[in-house]
């Protein structure tokens, strides 16, 4: 008989209990600590930085690494928390989440309590206070690439002198030994910050960065384990989910339910149910990625859906992608490192693929839902990928695909055929 709660986690950081893995990043991560160094996580949306951040916030764990855990004050803030963001909003935030941990030592924080606007200087009194006390603060910043987002208030000056701050702050101060900061984004921190201009040093560069990737085999094992299916579920469940912790979690769950409830598990109701949980999760990646970006992930998807169109053969001419994608290696990289591409390299040459076929499906259907006015939209980010004459290719595969939409089988016979 199974247990009635459901053991998986979908819509909030996963408990430490149920935590799979990631004993590199954990073990990096502590290693920079012990050297009072500073850490940037980056992983795609879903990929577990909040989960990771929430791991280190367990006593328990700092014990196991050999850490007193009455000689660290660990804090936890989210960026996101503060809309629209503002340094002053940070600091004042850190600083209230430091009072709570110090109420009995209050004099301090009640007179920065009663001063209407903080700033950094405040911070590195409290930074004082803590080393006074033979303390380290570890301050955990989820979501960092709300920094770099300007808004009414925060220019791109303004990011740029918050930045150099906490740099000087972590790099230059005096209290600097008393402090280690792990941060996390979206995205690695280089890629989305101010660029460097000469004359100035990098903002970045006292971070150690790690990226968060997809599980590995054996974390996929260890995710789903205990829950019986069958060999074609399972496949199905590799091909919608690969090994995104988000995808496989809420895999886990759905199946989970229906094991409860004696309900059919076979891949097509599993892949409806599962589509209507996590559409949300593929529009995200979709819209969180850049025009570029977009127009690679439209070119992947259409040369693999070419033998899908069993009508369109002679028509179907995409011409060289390769090409394209042998200029486009580092954004090809990038979003193989964000969990939602694979690459398969072969003697000569490397092909690219969706890591989820659900996220497939969602390009596809967006190439097929598009229309003349869109695809104009596009020419521009497509002419920085390729000349005219293999955009003209493109276009006129797009409108075969326009021609043919019935064709585009519905996500469940898509996901079957790729599995039975
Ligand atoms: N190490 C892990 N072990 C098991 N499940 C995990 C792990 N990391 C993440 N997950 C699962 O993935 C989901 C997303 O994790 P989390 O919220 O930590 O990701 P995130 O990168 O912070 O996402 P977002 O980009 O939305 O902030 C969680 O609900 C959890 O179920
Ligand atoms: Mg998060």
């Amino acid at each position: 008989m199974i247990n009635h709660k459901n053991p998986f986690t979908v819509g909030q950081t996963v408990p430490p209990e149920r935590f799979v893995g990631r004993k590199y990043e954990i073990n990096s991560t502590f290693a920079q600590i012990a050297n009072g160094g500073h850490v940037a996580i980056w992983g795609g949306s879903g990929m577990g930085k909040s989960s990771l951040l929430e791991v280190l916030k367990s006593p328990e764990v700092w014990q196991k690494r050999g850490f007193d855990p009455s000689q660290v004050v660990i804090v936890y803030f989210r960026c996101l928390s503060i809309e629209p963001f503002l340094p002053s909003k940070f600091w004042r935030e850190i600083l209230n989440l430091l009072a709570e941990k110090f109420q009995q030592n209050d004099s301090f924080y009640s007179e920065i309590k009663a001063k209407p606007e903080v700033n950094k200087d405040d911070f590195r009194q409290a930074l004082r206070q803590i080393g006074e006390q033979n303390k380290h603060l570890v301050l955990l910043v989820d979501d960092y690439h709300v920094v770099m987002h300007p808004n009414s208030q925060y220019k791109a000056e303004n990011i740029e002198e918050f930045l150099g701050e906490c740099r000087s702050l972590v790099h230059y101060s005096e209290e600097s030994k008393y402090l280690s900061m792990i941060v996390t984004s979206l995205r690695r921190l280089n890629d989305i910050g101010p660029t460097l201009t000469p004359g100035k040093s990098p903002w970045y560069n006292h971070y150690l960065f790690i990226p968060l990737k997809p599980f590995t085999e054996q974390e996929v094992v260890n995710v789903l384990s205990g829950l019986p299916m069958t060999p074609e579920l399972r496949d199905g469940i590799r091909q919608i989910a690969d090994s995104n912790p988000t995808l496989l979690q809420n895999a886990g769950f759905i199946l989970y339910n229906k094991l409860q409830s004696q309900e059919p598990r076979d891949v097509e109701t599993f892949t409806k149910d599962f589509l209507a949980t996590t559409e949300n999760f593929f529009q995200d990646i979709w819209q969180l990625s850049n025009a570029e970006e977009q127009a690679i992930l439209m070119l992947i998807a259409l040369s693999s859906l070419k033998g899908r169109l069993p009508r369109t053969k002679k028509r179907y001419d995409l011409g060289n992608i390769e090409i394209i994608f042998s200029q486009k290696e580092q954004e090809l990289n990038d979003l193989e490192e964000r969990g939602i591409i694979i690459s398969n390299k072969t003697e000569d040459k490397t092909i690219y693929s969706f890591a989820s076929s659900l996220m497939e499906w969602w390009v596809i259907q967006e190439i097929k839902n598009s229309d003349d006015e869109k695809l104009k939209n596009r020419e521009k980010t497509f002419l920085n990928l390729m000349n005219h004459r293999q955009l003209e290719r493109v276009k006129n595969v797009i409108r075969v695909l326009w021609k043919n939409r019935e064709d585009v089988t519905s996500v469940v016979e898509w996901i079957s055929e790729l599995v039975l």
